[in-house]
C-alpha cells in the first residue's frame, strides 16, 4: 500500500518556543516538509501537514529566567514570531498549533493514562540530581556534564547535541547545574519508565531490517548503532513546575518529559485540524493506507525513531512513521547556528532586508540543503545562486517569452505551424519532467528534485537562444509563432512545476499567463500527458520581473552585521583568567613601576613579534626589548607614556639586554594596548613618577 497510500500525514519539528525561527530551521526541516506536502497536494493526494510550537521543556523555563517574565511570556511571545514566519514564508501547515493548546494536554494527558492504565510504565525511585542552592531536581537542560560517548563537555541531561546521544542525566561525568554552576547532590524521586529495552526486538526487525534500503543512510546509520548498543527505560516523567502535570494519583509537581508530550503535539495538531474541518482525525493516524512521515533536524532522530515509535507502539492502535526523512545542519559563514549566541539569519529580519524576497531563500536553502552532510550557508553563495541562476536563467527565460509575445502578438499566443525536430525533442524532454522531479522528490532528494525543475528553465532558455524569435520574427513570420508557442508551453509548465519549490513565484507566474482563464488550470500530471498547456488565441498579460539583482551592497550589509555579532560574541565571552594566588602588601612594594616615556622604536631583526626600545624611564634612559611588534609599528609607539616595571631583573633576548617591562592588555581581538598614563589628559606625569 504505501507506494499509492490512501493519505499523507506529514509533521515537521514542533519548534522550541524560546526564539524565532532561522534559516537553520528551513532549510533543515521547513523547506523540504513543505516541498513534500505541496507537491502531494498538487498531485490530488489527501495531506495534513502539521506542526505547532514546542512550549514546555527546560529551553523555555531557561530563556524565561532569563529576560525576567514568566514561561507563559515567552511562549506567547514567540509562538506569535514563528507562526508569522512560517506564513510569510509559505510553509503551508494545514494546521500550526502549540503545546499549550487545551487539545493537546487533553491528548498527552490520555496518552499517557493510557499506557500506564495498561502497565506499560515501570515506576521506580531512583536518585536523581538535586540542586541544594536552586532547591530543584535538575533535569534535561538544566544540568551539563561531559557527554559519556563523546567527551563533549557541555552535553545537556537528556541529550548531547555533539554526538546525538539521548542519555540519563546520571550517566554524565562532571555533572554541573546549569542553574548555579554547583556540583549537584543526589536526591529520591519517583517516576515512570518506558522500559524502551523490551522494544528492542521489535525496533531491530522494524528498523534494522525493514527499512535499511529506504531510510536515509544518516537516519539508518544512528538508529542501528543505539540498537546496537543497546536501549535502556527511559523516564517519561521530571520534578519540573513547567509541562503537562502527571495524570495520575501520587504524582504532584511533576510534569511529562517533553520528549513524552512534543511529539503527540503533532496528533493533537490534527486532531485540532480535522474539528475545524469537520474531518475525522483518526484516520490519519490510525489507518494503515497512511503515509506518516516526520520531517526533522539530525539531533530528533531517536526521538522520532525509537522513542515515540515505542509509545505508538505501546499504545497499539496507531500507525507508525513510513519514512523519517532527517537532515544534518546548516551553518553560517563557516560556524554553526546558535540561537543563543544569535549566529544565524532571523526569518524575521531577512524578510525586513529582503521585502518580497522569500523564493529566494527558499530556493538557496534548498540548492544547498545540508541532505546528506552539514552544509555552509555564504552570503555570497546566496547571491551567486540569485544572479546567476535566479534572475539569469528562470527570470531571463521567463521575461524573454512574455515581453515577446507582447511585443509581437499583444501577449495573444500565436498558433503554431509544424513544429522542427528541435520541437519535438524539446515538448518530449518537457514532457519526461515531471516523472524525474517526481522521482527525486519520492526519494526525498530536494536538491536533486529542485535541480530538475531548474533544468526545465534551462530547457526554455537554450531552446530561446537557439531558435532567436527575435531574428527570424523579420523574416519568418510562421516560425517565430510557432517558437513562441513552444517557449509557452515551457514557461506555462514551469509555473506548474515550481509551485512546490517557489510557491510566490508560481503564483505570480500563473497570474502574468492569466492561468486562472484557462478552461482548466493546467495540473501536475498535464505537463506530462497534454500536448498543450496554454493554447493559441489565450490573453497572456504583462511581463513582471519575477526575480532582481542582489547587489553587493547588501551583502556587505549582511556581512558587516555578522561581523557586529562575532564581536559582541568575543565580547561576552572573554572569560578572564582565574586569580592568582594571593599576595602579601610587601610583596606588592617590591613592584617598582614608574611612568616612562619610548623614545626610539626599532624592529628587532628577523623576529616578527619584537621592537627593540629605548625608554626614558626618569631614572636613567634604558633598553628594553617588547613583544609589541604585531600590534605596532615603531613610528605608532615612539613619543607614548608607558608604564615600566623597572626593577625587573635584566634578561637577553636574542642577545639584547632588556632592563625592565612595559605594562601592556589586550583587546577581545588580540590587540595589545599601553596601561597608559595618558589617560590623565592635559596634566602632566613627570617621567618616574611611581604608580601603586
Ligand atoms: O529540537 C526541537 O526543537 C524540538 N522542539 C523538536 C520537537 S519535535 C516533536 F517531537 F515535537
Ligand atoms: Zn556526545
Amino acid at each position: 500500500m504505501q507506494n499509492s497510500p490512501k493519505r499523507f500525514t506529514i509533521t515537521a519539528a514542533l519548534p522550541y518556543t524560546n526564539g524565532p525561527v532561522h534559516i537553520g530551521h528551513l532549510a533543515g526541516v521547513y523547506v523540504p516538509a513543505d516541498i513534500y506536502a505541496r507537491f502531494q497536494r498538487i498531485q490530488g493526494k489527501d495531506v495534513a501537514f502539521v506542526c505547532g510550537s514546542d512550549e514546555h521543556g527546560v529551553p523555555i523555563t531557561i530563556k524565561a529566567k532569563k529576560e525576567g517574565i514568566t514561561p507563559q511570556q515567552v511562549v506567547d511571545k514567540y509562538h506569535a514570531i514563528i507562526k508569522q514566519s512560517f506564513q510569510d514564508f509559505g510553509i503551508s501547515f494545514d494546521n500550526y498549533s502549540r503545546t499549550s493548546a487545551k487539545v493537546h494536554h487533553d491528548t498527552a494527558s490520555d496518552f499517557f493514562k493510557k499506557l500506564y492504565e495498561d502497565g506499560k510504565f515501570i515506576e521506580q525511585t531512583t536518585e536523581q540530581f538535586y540542586d541544594k542552592e536552586a532547591n530543584q531536581f535538575l533535569a534535561d537542560r538544566f544540568i551539563l556534564g561531559t557527554c559519556p560517548k563523546c567527551g563533549y563537555e557541555e552535553s545537556y541531561g537528556d541529550q548531547c547535541e555533539n554526538c546525538g546521544t539521548s542519555h540519563n542525566a546520571t550517566d554524565l561525568i562532571n555533572p554541573k547545574s546549569s542553574i548555579t554552576g554547583n556540583t549537584p547532590s543526589l536526591k529520591e524521586t519517583k517516576h515512570w519508565f518506558l522500559p524502551l529495552d523490551q522494544y528492542e526486538p521489535w525496533l531491530k526487525e522494524w528498523i534494522v531490517e525493514g527499512h535499511k534500503k529506504d531510510w536515509k543512510s544518516n537516519v539508518y546509520g544512528q538508529c542501528k548503532s543505539w540498537i546496537d548498543d543497546g536501549l535502556r527505560p527511559r523516564a517519561v516523567t521530571r520534578d519540573l513546575d513547567w509541562g503537562i502535570p502527571v495524570p495520575i494519583e501520587g504524582a504532584d509537581g511533576k510534569v511529562l518529559y517533553v520528549w513524552f508530550d512534543a511529539p503527540i503535539g503533532y496528533i493533537s495538531a490534527t486532531k485540532e485540524w480535522a474539528e475545524k474541518e469537520g474531518k475525522d482525525w483518526e484516520p490519519y493516524w490510525k489507518d494503515k493506507d497512511t503515509k506518516l512521515l516526520h520531517f526533522i533536524g539530525k539531533d530528533n532522530i531517536v526521538f522520532h525513531c525509537i522513542i515515540f515509535p515505542s509509545m505508538l507502539k505501546a499504545d497499539g492502535t496507531y500507525i507508525l512513521p513510513n519514512n523519517v526523512p532527517a537532515n544534518e545542519f546548516l551553518n553560517l559563514e563557516g560556524n554553526k547556528i546558535s540561537t543563543s549566541k544569535n549566529w544565524a539569519v532571523w526569518l524575521h529580519e531577512y524578510l525586513e532586508d529582503f521585502p518580497n524576497q522569500q523564493d529566494v531563500l527558499r530556493y538557496v536553502l534548498t540548492a544547498n540543503a545540508p541532505e546528506t552532510k552539514d552544509n555552509d550557508f555564504t552570503w555570497a553563495d546566496f547571491q551567486a545562486r540569485n544572479n546567476n541562476e535566479l534572475v539569469a536563467i528562470f527570470g531571463n527565460f521567463i521575461n524573454r517569452v512574455v515581453v515577446l509575445t507582447n511585443k509581437y502578438y499583444d501577449g495573444i499566443v500565436p498558433t503554431h505551424s509544424d513544429f522542427s525536430e528541435t520541437d519535438v525533442a524539446t515538448l518530449k524532454t518537457l514532457q519526461e519532467s515531471p516523472a524525474l522531479i517526481e522521482e527525486s522528490l519520492e526519494r526525498y532528494r530536494f536538491r536533486e528534485a529542485q535541480s530538475r525543475m531548474m533544468n526545465v528553465a534551462r530547457l526554455g532558455n537554450k531552446y530561446l537562444a537557439d531558435e532567436e524569435p527575435w531574428k527570424t520574427f523579420k523574416t519568418d513570420e510562421e516560425r517565430t509563432k510557432t517558437v513562441l508557442f513552444v517557449s509557452l508551453q515551457i514557461a506555462s509548465a514551469l509555473a506548474v512545476l515550481c509551485e512546490p519549490f517557489l510557491p510566490f513565484t508560481s503564483e505570480k507566474l500563473k497570474s502574468i499567463l492569466c492561468h486562472s482563464e484557462l478552461d482548466s488550470e493546467s495540473s501536475w500530471k498535464d505537463v506530462s500527458t497534454k500536448d498543450i498547456l496554454i493554447p493559441s488565441a489565450h490573453q497572456i498579460g504583462k511581463a513582471e520581473l519575477l526575480f532582481s539583482k542582489i547587489e553587493e551592497e547588501q551583502m556587505q550589509q549582511q556581512l558587516d552585521k555578522l561581523a557586529a555579532t562575532k564581536k559582541t560574541n568575543e565580547m561576552m565571552n572573554a572569560s578572564p583568567d582565574p586569580q592568582k594566588d594571593t599576595i602579601q602588601f610587601d610583596d606588592f612594594t617590591k613592584l617598582d613601576m614608574r611612568v616612562g616615556t619610548i623614545l626610539e622604536a626599532k624592529k628587532m631583526p628577523k623576529t616578527k613579534k619584537l621592537l627593540v626600545l629605548k625608554v626614558d624611564t626618569g631614572i636613567d634612559v634604558r633598553t628594553i626589548v617588547s613583544g609589541i611588534a604585531e600590534s605596532f609599528t615603531p613610528e605608532e609607539v615612539i613619543g607614548k607614556k608607558v608604564t615600566v616595571l623597572v626593577n625587573l631583573a635584566p634578561r637577553a633576548l636574542r642577545g639584547v639586554e632588556s632592563e625592565g617591562m612595559i605594562l601592556m592588555t589586550e583587546t577581545s581581538e588580540g590587540k595589545l594596548v599601553f596601561l597608559n598614563p595618558d589617560q590623565a589628559g592635559d596634566l602632566d606625569i613627570a617621567n618616574g613618577a611611581t604608580i601603586n
